[in-house]
């Protein structure tokens, strides 16, 4: 076995184990939305399964990359700066497909990979199995301005991961922060990776695309979160073509083509999204709840502006507060994995939970605080 992955420890495990063994855990946990895959997207894929079930081209079918580029250049600040085609797209197994295949695509030896404190967990796994280099660094200070330590470590990086919608903080990039990251990436010559797999869920601002200010990027997407289908494994890579040609050749090594029944799906997710509407209304109301119930315990937090999750501050050492609490009956994500900097905050999800169960879960948090 290899050393570099013998040694990776999967410690956010314990908090999944201890919640299964608790009865009635409520799950603020899992980035797992609530809502099942809507129902026409499933007749869609009954029906598709009358088509032979061959492989399909390793870059996806044809209707679902269309889909795809409907939906990437319909993005607020896409028009007149990139115009995304067919040839732009690769479909993956999942957005943890696409992440996987830019890193082993694009990190070579030398290079060194930029995550923002707090990133999501999964970034750092991928790069610890990969066995690239990376460092973490806070990328914006509270009036959103780039900080100027980032901005020498974006200098420093040859690849630098923005996500927005972010997980875990349930912030979005103003404009004015997404043409920043863009322009200063591009600046220095640093590949840009956008995270934008939550980019439909948005409650209080438009969703800005930093890829939208350097070509030299990829954008990274996914039905999982916006659409319910965390199940079906599609997600994408909207990249220059010489790019989508070799991360395309780490997807086809691995998987030779994601499912076809799953691009079926996805395409008619795509093609007919008024559940998308629906589902965000539904996290607009929750979320709007966590903040009341957060407001009355006291604990400082960011308001999420998008994605399903908020990050308080709880004043105490994450990992001792979450196992504590998952005993009570509440399971959370201690901050520490997501960085160094957030080792008093935890991961909180409301897309997993109804505004009962949220109610529920803070009802436990207040008695046992
Ligand atoms: C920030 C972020 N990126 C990517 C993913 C991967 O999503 P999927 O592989 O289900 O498309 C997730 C899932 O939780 C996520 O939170």
């Amino acid at each position: 076995m290899r050393k570099r992955i013998e040694d990776i420890s999967l410690s956010i495990r314990q908090i999944s184990e201890k919640a299964r063994e608790c009865e009635d855990c409520v799950n603020f946990h899992i980035g797992q939305p609530s809502f099942d895959t809507p129902e026409h997207v499933k007749k869609a894929a009954r029906e598709g399964l009358d088509q032979k079930q061959a492989y399909t081209n390793y870059k996806g079918i044809e209707e679902l990359r269309d889909q795809i580029v409907k939906e990437e250049n319909a993005k607020k600040n896409m028009a007149g700066r990139r115009s995304i085609t067919e040839d732009n797209v690769l479909v993956t197994v999942g957005g943890m497909g696409a992440l996987y295949s830019v890193l082993t695509a694009k990190v070579r030896e030398q290079d060194q990979v930029l995550y923002n404190d707090p990133c999501w967990g999964p970034y750092k796994l991928m790069s610890e199995v990969d066995g690239n280099k990376w460092v973490q660094e806070k990328f914006f200070n509270r009036d959103r301005e780039l900080r100027d330590e980032a901005r020498e470590k974006i200098k420093q990086s040859d690849l630098i991961f923005v996500n927005s919608p972010s997980n875990p903080l349930g912030r979005m990039f103003t404009e004015e922060q997404a043409k920043t990251l863009g322009e200063v990436s591009k600046d220095y010559g640093t590949f840009l990776v956008s995270d934008e797999v939550y980019h439909r869920l948005n409650y209080d601002r438009e969703h800005y695309s930093p890829a939208a200010y350097n070509d030299e990027s990829a954008i990274i997407g996914s039905v999982s979160k916006n659409h319910g289908m965390t199940g079906w494994r599609i997600g994408w890579i909207v990249a220059k073509q010489d790019h989508i040609e070799n991360f395309g050749k780490v997807n086809r090594a691995m998987n030779a083509c994601p499912p076809k029944i799953s691009q079926i799906a996805a395409v008619e997710a795509l093609k007919n999204d008024k559940h998308v509407k629906e589902m965000r209304e539904e996290y607009r109301k929750r979320r709007d709840l966590v903040e009341k119930r957060l407001d009355s315990i006291g604990w400082s937090y960011r308001n999420p502006e998008g994605a399903i999750y908020v990050f308080p501050e709880v004043g105490r050492d994450s990992w001792d507060f979450c196992l504590e609490m998952v005993e009570k009956g509440v399971a959370m994500v201690p901050g520490e994995s997501f960085g160094p900097e957030s080792d008093q905050n935890v991961r909180i999800c409301f897309g997993s939970a109804s505004e009962e169960e949220i109610n529920r879960g803070f009802d436990i948090l207040e008695q046992n605080i």
